[in-house]
């Protein structure tokens, strides 16, 4: 099992994305996750139960807006189970290159699942709403096996120079993006949509 764990860690990965968010404010890379890794957070989600609806608007005026956002999360928290602490070990390894090599100043990791039904999706929006605004470096890991071409549910990401990129939500992928006025929005899907959403902060 050391084994396998093993080979899902390759510091050439981590250095990659480094790299290309240094360049791009963006970075995208396929197998992150491997396939049973993946299965396996799939797993967990439902181990874990009950989602809840997520909800829009600021602390104190938080409310439901399937117009806005139709997904339910839950947020990944201790007690961890035993894929979730594998996952985080290497967001973790994540967090420190970011940090030895951008000076990011990267403190802590808000992380959750997030299920949209078909249907679903989230409109428009930057990653920093209010009482978040330290926020700094957002990344998505996707868990749809067999995602079709043409099932929808892509990340719509606004390019800096205009325009805008498609990303298709399938498993293992990994997307991070600085978050600072970095507008994207999730496609509605015609089948359930599952990824892990996360955000690197600063301290206060
Ligand atoms: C989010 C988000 C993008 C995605 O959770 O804030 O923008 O592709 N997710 O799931
Ligand atoms: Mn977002």
């Amino acid at each position: 099992m050391s084994a396998s764990r093993g080979a899902e860690i390759s510091p050439d990965r981590i250095a990659d994305v480094v790299t290309s968010l240094a360049a791009e404010e963006l970075a995208i890379q396929d197998g992150f996750l491997t396939p049973a890794a993946s299965r396996e957070l799939v797993s967990c989600i439902r181990e874990r139960g009950e989602l809840a609806p997520a909800r829009v608007g600021g602390p104190g005026a938080a409310r439901r807006s399937t117009e806005i956002r139709g997904d339910s999360v839950c947020w990944i928290e201790a007690p961890l189970l035993a894929a979730e602490e594998r996952l985080l070990a290497r967001l973790e390894e994540l967090r420190l290159a970011l940090n030895r090599t951008l000076q990011l100043g990267l403190f802590d990791l808000e992380l959750h699942y997030a299920c949209y039904p078909a249907g679903a999706g989230y409109a428009r929006h930057v990653d920093q709403p209010r009482g978040r605004e330290r926020r700094c470096v957002s990344l998505v890991v996707y868990l749809n096996e067999t995602w079709a071409c043409g099932a929808g549910g892509e990340l719509r990401i606004a390019e800096p120079s205009g325009g805008h990129r498609d990303i298709e939500p399938i498993a293992g992928r990994l997307v991070c993006f600085m978050s600072a006025g970095r507008e994207h929005e999730v496609l509605p899907a015609r089948r359930e949509r599952l990824s892990i959403s996360g955000w690197y902060s600063t301290r206060a």
